[in-house]
């Protein structure tokens, strides 16, 4: 099993490429959870997450003939920009195999840290058939993205960082995809400190822990589902299984509406940009879908930035959702002059801002001397949000709430 050596190990190999990333004190969320909330900005690491540490080991431990060879592995995301930039750095080719329809701007930043990126294969799991096929072909080495003892070494130099930053630590929460990181992480830290409590989180779209751990063995979705795409795998690996059983306390799941209000937070109050798997480990503890006590001193770890900017819109207005900020309604008013007036103003003495107003003759549901209007608004919060449709309905108006 992975050892807190093989991580010290690690640790100069990865300085030498990746950052030490910053731990910074959320007096934010520490007064909205009562507990002390230090957050790790792995979101800063080069590359935008933290993959990088353990591709730098893995391709630091390659022969001299397997460096000659070259390296390929596949990934749709960070660990492709990891692996391609590593194996720059080590002077390594590399071959990155991403799926066809891979978001173009993922495409670029592998290209841009000199992976020579492969297009093939419909999604992921064709992606990685192709990389094993040029394994075998040219005698490249695969990096996998986590059942790999020295990318789980790399991963853990994370949390030698974490007790060193901070040592009062008391509990460490760690996203969960194929559970590389958990597994480099609570290794790190239960090795040294068996008292650190280690918390892993995974999207209820993507869960699989939870059930493995129960099952005592390995249990594979069907299928995921999750705007947390950085850790949209359908299992974790044999060896970081075999860690999770060991070191990990307790493993919790978290909502795609509390990811996105996690990001928007984060965004809004800390200034700080994380992906969907960037935000669960902070969602867990705003949630608190695990016990702690007041003054707790926990580290949630944000380890990634890279977020698409279409799902980065979608995601801050469900944030805003949440946060009772932006609400849109229908309402059916008589198709004559004057009527919108009497419903904006009612709006407008509220204090709610209008974002945008859209008027409907033709559904078949009103009648025809009617119109359907939906309006977007910002609001102050779910009081003031709330507040608002009972004033509306106090005036006659029927509305309805679209989610
Ligand atoms: C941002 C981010 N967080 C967390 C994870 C989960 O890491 P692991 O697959 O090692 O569990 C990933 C994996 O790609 C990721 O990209």
């Amino acid at each position: 099993m992975l050892s807190l050596s093989a991580i010290e190990a690690a640790a100069d190999r990865v300085s030498a490429v990746a950052r030490r990333t910053p731990l910074e004190y959320s007096h934010t969320f520490s007064e909205r959870t009562g507990a002390e909330v230090f957050l790790k900005l792995e979101n800063m690491q080069r590359t935008g997450a933290f993959k990088i540490r353990g591709a730098t080991n893995r391709i630091a431990t390659l022969s001299d003939a397997e460096r000659d060879a070259g390296v390929v592995t596949a990934s749709a995301g960070n660990h492709a920009q990891g692996v391609a930039l590593a194996a720059t750095r080590a002077g390594v080719d590399s071959k990155i195999v991403m799926p066809e329809h891979a978001p173009i701007s993922k495409v670029k930043a592998t290209r841009w840290y000199g992976g020579e990126v492969v297009l093939d294969g419909v999604d992921y799991s064709e992606a990685q058939t192709r990389a094993h096929e040029i394994e075998h072909e040219e005698g490249r080495t695969y990096v996998h993205a986590f059942d790999d003892e020295a990318v789980m070494a790399g991963q853990g130099t994370i949390g030698l960082e974490i007790l060193d930053q901070q040592p009062d630590v008391e509990t460490v929460v760690v996203p969960i995809g194929g559970g590389g990181l958990i597994a480099g992480i609570a290794t790190a830290i239960r090795c040294q400190r068996p008292d650190v409590r280690i918390i892993g989180v995974q999207a209820e779209g993507a869960a699989s822990v939870p059930a493995s751990l129960e099952a005592g063995e390995i249990r594979t979705r069907e299928r995921v589902d999750t705007v947390a795409d950085g850790i949209a795998t359908r299992s974790v690996g044999e060896q970081t299984f075999e860690v999770i059983e060991e070191r990990v306390d307790e493993v919790v799941t978290v909502s795609d509406e509390e990811i996105a209000l996690a990001v928007t937070l984060l965004l809004e109050r800390s200034k700080t940009l994380v992906e969907g798997a960037g935000a669960v480990a902070l969602a867990a503890v705003l949630e608190a879908r695990f016990d702690y006590a007041d003054g707790e001193v926990i580290v949630p770890a944000l380890c990634g930035g890279n977020i698409d900017m279409n799902v980065l819109t979608t995601v801050i207005l469900r944030g805003m959702i949440q946060m009772g900020r932006y609400l849109k309604i229908t309402t059916v008013l008589k198709d004559q002059p004057g009527a919108l007036q009497g419903l904006i103003g009612i709006i407008a003495a509220h204090g709610a801002n209008i974002y945008a107003i859209h008027h409907e003759r033709a559904s078949r549901e009103i009648g025809m001397s009617d119109t359907e209007v939906e309006i977007e608004l910002e609001t102050h919060g779910p009081q003031h949000a709330a507040d608002l449709l009972d004033e509306l309905e106090s005036a006659g108006y029927e509305v309805d709430v679209i989610k």
